[in-house]
């Protein structure tokens, strides 16, 4: 992205994010759940916020159906707008991250490259990508909201998995199988990747 604003200056902050995370007592970072509408990456991460918030952790779920009630209720879903859905999803979550607290998205973020350059606008292992893997014929049947019937009947041209493409992450720090894990069970795995990297 370019910036257009000219003349101006960045001010340090005096309260830096260091001091913030003592505040909070643990460190700020991004989990990042990716995956196709159905998946299960909104339940997840509200799921692992419920019990993060239960142990005394500052956190916030940014959720793709919501955000599009405002921050970026002005994009639809062209690869464009996605696109810029993304960049500004990836923005915020620094932000939170700069403040100390684990940020949860739960966005289809179906184009790799955004999900790479989301994690780029952070410093190295601030950024845990979640997969939230599910096939298709799956989510279909689950169905919740009703869209993969909307979109087969044509009433949804650009509808993720069908008129529009998916792109499953390569090396993500996590893959949870939400076809075969109960809701507790992918908790349990997020927790343990935050475990292991001494996040909590
Ligand atoms: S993303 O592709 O830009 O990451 P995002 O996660 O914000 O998508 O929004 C996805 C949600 O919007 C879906 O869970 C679904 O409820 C709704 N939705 C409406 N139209 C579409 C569409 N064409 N493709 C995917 N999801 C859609």
């Amino acid at each position: 992205m370019t910036i257009k604003s000219s003349n101006i200056v960045w001010h340090n902050s005096t309260i830096t994010r260091t001091d913030r995370e003592k505040l909070h007592q643990h460190k700020g970072v991004v989990l990042w759940f990716t995956g196709l509408s159905g998946s299960g990456k909104s339940t997840l991460a509200h799921a692992v916020e419920t019990y993060l918030h239960k142990i005394n952790i500052s956190t916030y779920v940014l959720d793709g159906d919501n955000v599009r009630h405002g921050l970026c209720g002005d994009l639809g879903f062209s690869d464009q707008d996605r696109v810029e859905n993304i960049r500004r999803i990836g923005e915020v979550a620094k932000l939170l991250t700069e403040a100390g607290i684990i940020t949860l998205t739960a966005f289809i973020s179906p184009f790799k490259i955004d999900r790479d350059n989301a994690r780029k606008c952070l410093p190295h292992g601030d950024f845990l990508e979640i997969y939230c893997h599910c096939p298709i014929e799956t989510c279909e049947q689950r169905d919740v909201k009703g869209l993969y019937k909307k979109a087969r009947a044509g009433e949804i041209p650009l509808f993720t998995g069908i008129g529009s493409p998916y792109e499953p992450p390569t090396r993500p720090e996590l893959i949870i199988n939400t076809e075969k894990l109960t809701i507790e069970e992918s908790i349990e795995e997020v927790i343990k990747l935050l475990k292991e990297k001494n996040l909590i």
